[in-house]
């Protein structure tokens, strides 16, 4: 037995590696567009860095890993605090802050969502994107998360979590025969952990993990307190096709582009993507 499957060590030493994740194809840019729409749509405003005794909006990203997102939050004005669990990511993070020169907006600490070091109602918006609470696999320790993130959020404030769909995982499963083993088990329970891959599948396994159907996702959220408002197929139709539009020209991109706007909020569609992204208020 390894413990190669535990979320920080794998997070530790995959580093740089999980930056260069939401740029590696076009349906992990599909990822990041699609969330980004949505954050410059529910964000409050944030003010011109110019602006005297103004309060600044502070913005939490809770498993922000190497900051993609922090930095795109930062760039558009707001202060962030980043947190994640593996020290690695928090200094890739930092790096990534510090080459855009965006220090000064920006905090980045080693915690752990189910435990934030913030005090309640601290944060004007809090994300918590990519798959952070599929990687806490206990349904009780998740629900503790959720309440945190709630409890750190203003009230009425939007809280957007997104995390890794169920079905899409099982398409991904089909395309590799040594994990055929595993499908049965994960489209009954969604979990993918190292005791299931040891006894179903060959091979290595990745970061354990609890893959969502949106019926799930959704009652778990609400138990934990959070309203939700939207849900959103990140990659839509387009999930798990990375092979194919590996080699497709920015105009055709764009037609993909359209459609995965326009399907996105379809309940079949948020069932089946990749990444299902949750946007709520406390
Ligand atoms: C797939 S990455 C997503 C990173 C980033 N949010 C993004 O979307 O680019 C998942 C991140 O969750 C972090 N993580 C896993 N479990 C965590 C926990 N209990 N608390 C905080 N971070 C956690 C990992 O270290 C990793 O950086």
């Amino acid at each position: 037995m390894t413990d190669d499957m535990d979320p920080q060590r794998y997070y530790d030493e995959f580093g740089e590696g999980e930056w260069e994740r939401l740029d590696s194809n076009p349906v992990a840019r599909l990822e990041f567009e699609s969330t980004t729409d949505y954050l410059a749509e529910h964000l409050p405003e944030a003010d011109a860095p110019s602006a005297a005794d103004s309060d600044p909006v502070r913005v939490l990203d809770a498993g922000g890993g190497p900051g993609r997102y922090v930095c795109w939050l930062a760039e558009q004005g707001h202060r962030v605090e980043h947190c994640d669990l593996s020290s690695e990511q928090v200094s890739v993070a930092k790096e990534k802050v510090s080459k855009r020169n965006l220090e000064e907006f920006v905090t980045c600490q080693q915690a752990d969502v189910r435990d934030l070091p913030f005090d309640d109602d601290q944060f004007d918006a809090v994300c918590s994107l990519g798959g952070v609470l599929s990687h806490v696999i206990d349904p009780d320790e998740r629900q503790r998360a959720i309440r945190e993130l709630r409890r750190v959020t203003k009230p009425e404030a939007p809280v957007f979590v997104s995390v890794i769909g169920r079905l899409s995982s099982i398409r991904y499963g089909l395309k590799h025969e040594e994990r055929f083993g595993l499908l049965a088990h994960t489209a009954e329970t969604g979990d993918y952990t190292q005791e299931a891959v040891e006894e179903l599948a060959d091979g290595e396994g990745w970061a354990e993990c609890h893959f969502f159907r949106a019926d799930e996702f959704e009652s778990e959220l609400e138990a934990g307190g959070l309203a939700v408002e939207k849900l959103v197929g990140l990659e839509g139709p387009a999930s798990q096709l990375q092979e194919e539009l590996s080699g497709v020209d920015e105009e055709a991109m764009a037609d993909v582009r359209e459609m995965v706007r326009k399907l996105r909020e379809d309940r079949s569609v948020v069932d089946t993507s990749e990444h299902m992204l949750a946007v709520c208020r406390t």
